[in-house]
């Protein structure tokens, strides 16, 4: 069987002023009229070999969480409840460490992103669950299209193959800079990591004792004095917060030698921004998206999304333009990594 753990604890900060602290981008009906969440969540809801996932969030998400699941009849296997943020190594070691008497597989899903292509998805995850299955923390890699520095990099070694298509790591790198990433493009055997895994809940929880011991003793600590209350599991606060803040990529990807990877064509697209947005929504023949009560005249490759009020834009292009009711975002598209520097600014002048 495999259970999915779905990491619903970002912030999103780089689609501002949509995303917020208390509603983050996992919790937005972004693409469809359902929600990232839940879109990850009916993503797996015809594959027999999938069980009741266990989604890992924020405590002040817990209602929506719940809300957004029964809407779409789901009945989560837990809602694993962090009290405080500590990144995705100890989200995901509280899920590992409340599954590992169990004889499963984790599939580690972010709550975030895009995926149109479903049977080629199915696909990997089983040709992944064969590595999984003997041991391997398996990842699932994204042909690059450009040196970006936001993923990480994933060597594989072609010479050695474990199942069809899946192959050993040679080497993995989280976030690099821009020169290493063209680097990495022009060398041809890297992949991107696109962030969800699949492996045995023991095998990652010994990883991680091994490279990060501090995460696995406070989050043992954590999961031992939580308590069940319906279907939410409320972790420890004083263990928990105790635990580094780190991520699986840095503190455990990086370090092992363990790392299998199936390259995977999927439409996998993580959102990111609102240019990255703008790529998944359907466009019209000047190249605009547009959502809500919107009126354009000679404008071209702009995504417009009007919340509440009507928005107009006229003989301009290349412009990223976001109407809320408390907020409005206009950004050229070159600056879409830029946003998040608004909610900064916005956190640090209270
Ligand atoms: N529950 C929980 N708790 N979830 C979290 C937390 C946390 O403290 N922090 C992040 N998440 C969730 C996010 O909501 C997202 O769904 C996922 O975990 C990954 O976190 P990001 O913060 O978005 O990571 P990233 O984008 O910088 O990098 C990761 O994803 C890239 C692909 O999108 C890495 O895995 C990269 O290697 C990868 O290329
Ligand atoms: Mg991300």
């Amino acid at each position: 069987k495999i259970v999915p753990v779905i990491l619903s604890g970002g912030s999103g900060t780089r689609l501002w002023p949509l995303s917020r602290a208390v509603l983050p981008k996992q919790l937005l009906p972004l693409v469809t009229e359902n929600t990232m969440l839940q879109e990850t969540l009916l993503r797996l809801s015809s594959w027999a070999e999938v069980s009741a996932p266990v989604v890992v969030c924020g405590n002040d998400h817990r209602f929506l969480v719940a809300e957004q699941l029964r809407l779409i009849n789901l009945s989560p296997e837990a809602i694993l409840l962090e009290p405080v943020a500590r990144n995705t190594a100890p989200a995901i070691a509280a899920a590992a460490i409340a599954l590992q008497d169990k004889d499963v597989l984790m599939l580690v899903l972010p709550a975030d992103h895009v995926i149109t292509d479903v049977t080629a998805f199915e696909a990997a995850v089983r040709r992944a669950s064969v590595a999984a299955e003997q041991g391997k923390l398996v990842t699932f890699g994204i042909e690059p299209t450009h040196p970006e520095t936001g993923y990480g990099y994933i060597q594989s070694d072609n010479a050695s193959k474990f199942a069809d298509n899946c192959y050993e790591v040679a080497r993995f790198v989280e976030k690099p800079n821009a020169e290493t990433a063209q680097e990495y493009m022009d060398a041809g055997n890297f992949y991107w990591n696109s962030g969800m895994f699949l492996f045995k809940p023991a095998v990652f929880l010994s990883e991680l004792k091994q490279y990060a011991p501090a995460i696995v003793d406070s989050v043992s600590k954590a999961v031992a004095q939580s308590y069940k209350d319906l279907d939410f599991v409320r972790l420890h606060e004083a263990s928990f917060a105790e635990s580094p803040s780190d991520s699986i990529d840095y503190a455990v990807m990086e370090k092992t030698k363990l790392a299998a990877v199936v390259p995977a064509s999927m439409g996998w697209n993580d959102v990111g921004s609102w240019t990255a947005l703008k790529e998944v929504q359907t466009q019209d023949a000047n190249g605009n998206a547009v959502r809500g009560d919107v009126y354009l005249k000679d404008v071209n490759n702009t995504l417009v999304r009007a919340e509440n009020r009507f928005v107009a834009a006229v003989g301009v292009k290349d412009l990223l333009i976001v109407e809320t009711s408390d907020a409005v975002l206009v950004a050229h598209r070159d600056c879409a990594q830029d946003v998040k520097n608004i909610v900064d600014h916005l956190k640090a002048s209270g």
